[in-house]
C-alpha cells in the first residue's frame, strides 16, 4: 500500500527526502506555538474525541545528561493506592503517546522513530524464529522493572510481543522490562530470543534519521504502531509525556 508524505517539522528541513520519507506514518506532528497543523494532517493521525476513553497523569521527565533510550513503546502496568483506593496511572493499554519538549539538551539528544509494523513484516521473511517468538511466544512485559517498582506490578502481564485488540488493531510492543514467565521451561530460549530482538532493533535504530524537536513541539504517536528512542545527550532535557487510550484499545 503507498504511504503518504509524512508532515516535515521545520526542524526537520535540512534532511534528505529519502530519510523524512522513512518516517512512520501515524505521526502527527505539532511544530509548537504559533503553528497549526492542517486539518486533514489533524484528522489522519489524531484519534478523535469520540474515540478517547482514559488520559493517564501527565509526567514531566527531566534528565541532566543521559545515554541512549532505545526504541521502544510506551505501556506500563502501573496501580497506585491512594488513600486506599487503586487508582490506575498508567496501563499496559496506552495506544498513543504525546511527548512535548519542553527544554532541549546542551548536544545530543536526536530523537528517532520507526514503524513496527513493517518491522515485524519485515522480519517474518528475514529472521523468521524471532517473527515466531514475537507472535507465538508468552512473556512477561514488565517482569524486570519489578523489583526497581516497590513491588509494582505485582501480577505478572501475560502477553506477546504481537496481539491484537478484540477491535481488530495489532498490538507490537517493545519494552526493557520483558522476562521469561515464572517457571518457563522455555526460559532459556525466550532469553536468547529477547537478546536476539534488542541487537536486532539495536542494529536497526543506527541506520534511522534523526531529528532534533523544537521546544514546545508536540509529537503524537500512535503507541501500538510506533516506537521510538533518542539518542545520548549532555545537560538538562525535560520532556512532558501523555499517554492516552482510545476506543481502538484491548
Ligand atoms: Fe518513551
Amino acid at each position: 500500500m503507498r504511504q503518504r508524505a509524512v508532515p516535515v517539522p521545520p526542524c526537520m528541513d535540512t534532511m534528505p527526502a529519502s530519510a523524512t520519507r522513512s518516517l512512520p506514518p501515524p505521526l502527527f506532528w505539532w511544530p509548537g506555538p504559533g503553528a497549526r497543523p492542517s486539518g486533514h494532517d489533524r484528522a489522519r493521525s489524531c484519534p478523535s474525541s469520540s474515540r478517547l476513553r482514559r488520559f493517564f497523569p501527565p509526567r514531566l521527565r527531566h534528565s541532566g545528561g543521559s545515554g541512549p533510550v532505545h526504541l521502544h513503546a510506551d505501556s506500563l502496568d502501573l496501580v497506585m493506592d491512594v488513600g486506599g483506593v487503586p487508582v490506575r496511572h498508567r496501563d499496559p493499554d496506552e495506544d498513543h503517546v504525546l511527548i512535548q519538549c519542553v527544554h532541549g539538551p546542551a548536544s545530543g539528544g536526536a530523537s528517532f522513530l520507526v514503524e513496527a509494523y513493517r518491522f515485524v513484516d519485515d522480519c517474518r521473511a528475514a529472521d523468521p524464529e524471532l517473527w515466531e517468538f514475537l507472535t507465538g511466544a508468552d512473556v512477561d512485559l514488565y517482569g524486570a522493572w519489578a523489583p526497581q517498582l516497590r513491588g509494582l506490578p505485582a501480577a505478572p502481564r501475560v502477553a506477546r510481543h504481537v496481539e491484537y485488540t478484540r477491535t481488530g488493531r495489532r498490538i507490537v510492543r517493545r519494552a526493557d522490562g520483558v522476562v521469561p514467565l515464572h517457571r518457563d521451561p522455555a526460559a532459556p530460549q525466550v532469553l536468547a530470543m529477547l537478546d536476539r530482538l534488542a541487537k536486532t532493533v539495536r542494529t536497526l535504530e543506527d541506520g534511522l534519521p534523526r531529528f532534533t524537536p523544537a521546544e514546545g513541539g508536540i509529537l503524537l504517536l500512535d503507541n501500538y504502531r510506533c516506537r521510538h528512542g533518542r539518542d545520548a545527550h549532555t545537560g538538562e532535557r525535560a520532556v512532558r509525556i501523555l499517554t492516552l487510550r482510545t476506543s481502538d484499545a484491548r
